[in-house]
């Protein structure tokens, strides 16, 4: 790519637009590949097509690892100190094969469908009592009394945060989003801190929870996890499962708002919410863009040959609408049958927290639609805020929740821990 990349399309332009349906829809209609600038201004092509997005997900010229290419200075693309950018630089997303494959491995068995399903009654029960404590309310804030919570509380249960803590990780995870570099330093150091500190206390006093399991499995396996390997993975865990199911579930909502006569077909057959819930993330996603890939040897792809060790970014927001792989793409259908979104990406890398955000998002909806059967929008749409990112968010999602139906919206099964 050429080194002036000061004509070409910023890409904090196309994912900071106020219109960005209309910045993606223009991107799809264009050439498969772009290039484009980077946030930092360096080089980047970026990727629009499913087919595409697909090939650079699953083909090992692409690399995921950082340090693996030439143009891009990551660590301070970030603005973080740089005590913890290592952290959230080099993260799980970001190693290759075969460290990545070793690491997947020893991790992924804590997050099979199994293990996930005798979670549902624990995140049952976080749902029934953050509902109870809005009902009656006249208008609430659904992210901060519902999206928000709900994640966090089930990511710290699942890694072994003492719930007298958790309200200190509610604050710096609202650090990390705030439009304010110096709160984001702040937020990402206490994070670090909090996470090491946690990590020394497990050591000594391992419980049911998913970070003693991971410290039992470094101890079995002669340090085959190393301590920077295990805040890393902790860390991904935590960041990756928490903005963006707040994001499923807060944008879900809106959409189920704002479809009144889907939301309310919804109402009357819950068993249709696990196939509504692939659209939600197939319509909004909360991954606009994938973790960068970079090319480790010349490829062509979209009829653009790509030199080695260049930057490329898959566009999961353009492959999620593409008209070639999705009939009427800019449809929310809720119940659309053949729908192998890209929501959760693919390949090595697909999303290890998938099987919970699902289950999350399933067991969120069906409590709102059962509980809060005229739930409505407090404000017009377009007073709404959208807080722009790689994981757009709402910054609040007023409600009036009307006469909510008592009790737990799910079935009665005892709540059991992580192990
Ligand atoms: C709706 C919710 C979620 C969405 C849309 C989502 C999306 C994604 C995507 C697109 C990737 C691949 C990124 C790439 O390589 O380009 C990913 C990876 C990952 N996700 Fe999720 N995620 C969600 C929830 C979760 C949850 C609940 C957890 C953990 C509890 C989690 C943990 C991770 C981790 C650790 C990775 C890295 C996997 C690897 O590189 O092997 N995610 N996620």
């Amino acid at each position: 790519m050429t080194k002036d990349t000061t004509r070409l399309p910023q890409l904090a332009d196309i994912l900071f637009s106020p219109d960005r349906d209309a910045a993606f829809a223009r991107l799809r209609e264009g050439p498969a590949v772009v290039a484009a600038r980077y946030f930092d201004g360096t080089g980047v092509w970026l990727v629009t097509r499913y087919d595409d997005i697909v090939t650079v997900l699953t083909d090992r010229r692409f690399s995921s690892d950082v340090t693996r290419q030439t143009t891009l200075d990551l660590a301070s693309a970030t603005g973080l100190p740089d005590d913890v950018a290592p952290y959230f630089t080099h993260t799980f997303g970001t190693y290759d094969p075969p460290d990545h494959t070793r690491l997947r491995t020893l991790v992924s068995r804590e997050f099979t469908a199994r293990r996930v399903q005798r979670l549902r009654p624990r995140i049952q029960q976080i749902v029934d009592e953050l509902l109870d404590a809005v009902a009656g309310a006249e208008e609430f804030d659904l992210i901060d009394r519902f999206a928000m919570p709900l994640p966090l509380r089930v990511i710290c249960e699942l890694l072994g945060v003492p719930a007298a803590d958790q309200e200190r990780w509610h604050d710096w995870s609202r650090d990390l989003t705030a439009p304010d570099p110096e709160r984001i330093a702040a937020g990402a150091r206490a994070l670090v801190g909090d996470i090491t500190a946690l990590i020394e206390e497990k050591r000594k006093a391992p419980a049911e929870d998913l970070l003693s399991a991971l410290l039992q499995v470094r101890e079995n396996d002669g340090d085959r996890l190393s301590a920077h390997e295990l805040t890393s993975i902790s860390l991904s865990i935590l960041l990756g499962g928490h903005q963006t199911t707040v994001d499923l579930i807060g944008s879900g909502t809106f959409l189920l708002l704002t479809h009144p006569e889907q939301r309310e077909r919804l109402r009357a057959q819950p068993d249709q919410i696990p196939t509504a819930v692939e659209e939600l993330l197939r319509y909004a996603g909360p991954a606009d863009i994938g973790v960068m890939r970079y090319t480790l040897e010349p490829v062509q792809i979209g009829g653009v040959t790509i030199p080695a060790g260049e930057a490329v970014q898959v566009l999961y927001a353009t492959g999620n609408r593409d008209p070639r792989r999705f009939s009427d793409p800019d449809r929310l259908a809720l119940d659309r049958a053949d729908n192998p979104h890209l929501a959760f990406a693919r390949g090595p890398h697909y999303c290890l927290g998938a099987a919970l955000a699902r289950a999350e998002g399933d067991i969120a909806f069906r409590g709102l639609v059962s509980r809060f059967p005229r739930l409505t929008l407090a404000v017009h749409p377009d007073q709404l805020t959208w807080k722009p990112g790689p994981v757009r968010t709402l910054g609040t999602l007023p409600v009036r929740p009307g006469p909510s139906r008592p009790g737990s919206t799910g079935p009665a099964e005892e709540p059991t821990s992580w192990s």
